[in-house]
């Protein structure tokens, strides 16, 4: 065990803001100005720790830019990230998102040891259905094949055909060759993905309480004062995806900003996501009808560095749930991205 008495305590070192001075224009407009200056020595403990424990930070989208940009080493939507952790060679992954994504990362690399910096990052939709749930579904319908957003607990996906994401939700549920599938336990991107196919979804009646907040009277008024493309995200309801100009996945929205490269744009899903992006577009003015995700906000930098410097919040999932939850994980990753714009 490495000894972590004499690791630099989270002051300022002199010198700091000029030895990030790269970060800190990357992070300038990103962050309200006077953040930067309190974040800089926790970051920099960050960086040494990560160091010093060979530990890689993976980080959602939705993380605030001080981590994003700060100290994460890979970034992106939950299938690059499981992606990241199946073939992570580290032997501590920190995952800075909810609960569900770092299960998945531990049943992708079940040999490494996988933290997050708050346990008690959740998520509206994992929690709207349980392994049983599923069961009585699967009676209800028999030799109904069950495709599960990874928004879901292990247990859940252990009792699944197959997982997916936003980014591949439709080519996974075609993959299942069956003329009905039962699909949760999102009902919105289940409705979405209903009008794209032939396949009869059976739904169930989970949301994200980030998305569904969104209002279609909201994003015509967002377009209406300030000219903007609306971009959504399909967790939203209907009605707002029939306002939108493009409704993708996480990886897929900025796919279609660099693409299109709008003047002005509202991307309708997690309010830290366009913080993020605006380092990659500074030309593109973002309109931020802004909805947080509480639970993604649970994670800050004092909770990475404790939990790097502590070890703790290991994530562990029972090895026969997660032998049977990895089966409908692999059915996803072999099926891969979809959603290039
Ligand atoms: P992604 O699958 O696009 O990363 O989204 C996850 C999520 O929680 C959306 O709210
Ligand atoms: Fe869950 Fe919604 Fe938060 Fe995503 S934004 S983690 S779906 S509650």
């Amino acid at each position: 065990m490495t000894d972590l008495s004499s690791l630099p305590r989270p002051e300022p070192r002199p010198g700091l803001e000029h030895e990030y001075a790269e970060l800190g224009a990357r992070l300038n407009g990103l962050l309200p100005c006077v953040e930067w200056p309190l974040h800089l020595p926790w970051i920099d403990a960050i960086l040494r720790l990560k160091a010093m424990r060979g530990a890689t930070i993976l980080a959602h989208s939705y993380q605030s830019p001080e981590i994003f940009h700060g100290v994460a080493d890979v970034t992106g939507d939950s299938l690059a990230l499981a992606e990241a952790a199946a073939r992570c060679d580290s032997a501590i992954i920190v995952f800075c998102g909810v609960q569900f994504m770092a299960e998945t990362a531990k049943i992708l690399a079940p040999d490494r040891t996988v933290l997050i910096p708050d346990p008690a990052a959740d998520c509206s939709l994992a929690r709207s259905i349980t392994a049983a749930d599923v069961r009585a579904l699967r009676r209800r319908h028999p030799g109904v094949p069950v495709v599960s957003y990874i928004n879901t607990s292990a247990a859940v996906k252990a009792e699944s055909d197959a997982c997916c994401t936003s980014a591949n939700a439709l080519q996974v549920v075609e993959s299942m060759a069956s003329p009905r599938v039962i699909f949760l336990p999102d009902r919105y991107l289940g409705q979405y993905i209903a009008a794209q196919t032939t396949v009869k979804l059976i739904l169930w009646e989970g949301s994200c309480e980030v998305h569904e907040q969104f209002s279609a009277a909201q994003v015509r008024q967002t377009r209406a004062q300030f000219d903007a493309q609306i971009v959504a995200h399909p967790e939203c309801t209907p009605e707002v995806l029939a306002e939108a100009d493009f409704v993708g996945s996480t990886t897929a929205m900025s796919g279609w900003l660099r693409k299109q490269r709008p003047s002005r744009v509202a991307l309708v899903t997690e309010c830290s996501m366009a913080d993020n992006l605006k380092a990659e577009f500074p030309d593109i003015a973002f309109i931020q009808p802004c909805n947080l995700c509480p639970h993604m906000q649970r994670i800050t930098l004092p909770n990475i560095y404790a939990c790097l410097r502590d070890l703790q919040h290991e994530v562990t999932v029972d090895p026969q749930i997660a032998a049977r939850a990895r089966q409908s994980l692999d059915r996803m990753l072999a099926i891969g991205r979809r959603d290039r714009v």
